[in-house]
């Protein structure tokens, strides 16, 4: 958790998408912990970091709903600088970040969240 004001300072030099937040969660993953597929042969080096993170995060998501916290997802950052930053061991892989906040009364989604692409063109049935 990205609370302190050293800390965000810390973050804050390395991505503009904090946005400000009073509190950022930083997601990562273990490579020495992490579950590594022996019988993945198409993608090199295959670990289950990435979708950990995803899972974990979007829970996190929404259990702040609950507690009517908003966040935002956001990857645009460089995993090893923000490890070296913040002092993280060299195992560890920042996976995203969850810049969290109370909603101002009158905020709304940007209109692209109301876009919907069609279910065609994401589902295939074989
Ligand atoms: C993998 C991923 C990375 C993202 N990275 C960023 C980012 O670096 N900065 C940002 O402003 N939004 C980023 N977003 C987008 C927002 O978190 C969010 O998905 C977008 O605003 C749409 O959300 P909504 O449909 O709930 O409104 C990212 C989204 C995803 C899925």
């Amino acid at each position: 958790m990205i609370k302190s004001p050293e800390a965000r300072g810390k973050l804050e030099k390395l991505t503009p998408y904090t946005y400000g937040a009073p509190v950022v969660l930083l997601v990562c993953y273990d490579m020495n912990t992490v579950w590594k597929n022996p019988r993945e042969h198409l993608l090199k080096d295959y670990n289950s970091g990435e979708q950990d993170a995803a899972i974990a995060a979007v829970n996190m998501m929404y259990a702040a709903e609950e507690l009517g916290i908003h966040t935002l997802w956001a990857r645009g950052f460089d995993a090893r600088e923000v490890r070296m930053e913040l002092g993280l061991p060299e195992s560890v892989v920042p996976a995203l970040i969850l810049d969290m906040g109370y909603p101002v009364p009158d905020s709304r989604p940007h209109p692209i969240h109301f876009r919907r692409m069609p279910v065609e063109d994401m589902v295939t049935e074989l």
